[in-house]
């Protein structure tokens, strides 16, 4: 910690990457979602199927009834854009795997320009209807999607200190236990 250099930055980086789900109405430029969605295509992948191709939603009715559907993506509601990774259906347990770094790396891509975002999961009823608001076949797996947008400053600065589980209580040496 507390390193200087391009590795100590990017170790920063990485530390502050939160769960973002206010968002100012500021849109997102172009060239700002294309750095992301290229980061995205550029993920590994299991066998490197690729597995994966997206839809980005912009139209705030879509948005809104998204984040109306069963599950926890309500935050959509009130982003300037979401990007909903669609899933080939083909192989659960590499696509889940898959799907939980293209998931993280459009977070990394979208902080690396000051855009924040949340994972928002559907669930139950809320994946056929998401399925039918977006026009996806039912053969492929939908399951998350990023809110992205500019951070609302005020909410930034209500948040306390990432809650998370110290090195002492998670990290074994040697052997487990
Ligand atoms: C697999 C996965 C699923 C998640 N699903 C949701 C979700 O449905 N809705 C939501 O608001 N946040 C969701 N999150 C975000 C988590 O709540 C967030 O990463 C966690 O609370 C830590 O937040 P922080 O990084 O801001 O401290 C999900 C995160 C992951 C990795």
């Amino acid at each position: 910690m507390g390193e200087k250099g391009a590795a100590g930055d990017n170790i920063s980086f990485l530390l502050s990457l939160r769960a973002v789900r206010e968002f100012r109405p500021d849109p997102v430029p172009e060239k700002v979602i294309g750095d992301i969605l290229e980061v995205a295509r550029l993920s590994g992948s299991a066998s490197n199927k690729q597995p994966w191709e997206f839809v980005v939603v912009w139209d705030r009715a879509t948005l809104r009834a998204l984040a109306a559907v069963e599950g926890y993506a309500y935050h959509l509601k009130d982003a300037p854009l979401g990007i909903v990774p669609v899933m080939a259906g083909e192989r659960e347990e590499q696509e889940s795997y898959d799907e939980g770094r293209l998931c993280e790396r459009i977070m990394l891509a979208a902080k690396a320009h000051g855009v924040g975002s949340s994972i928002g999961w559907f669930v139950g009823s809320g994946v056929a209807e998401v399925k039918e608001l977006l026009g996806i076949p039912q053969e492929r797996r939908v399951r998350s999607a990023i809110s992205l947008g500019y951070p609302d400053g005020a909410a930034r600065r209500r948040r306390g200190a990432p809650a998370r589980k110290p090195l002492s209580e998670i990290v074994h040496e040697e052997r487990y236990g």
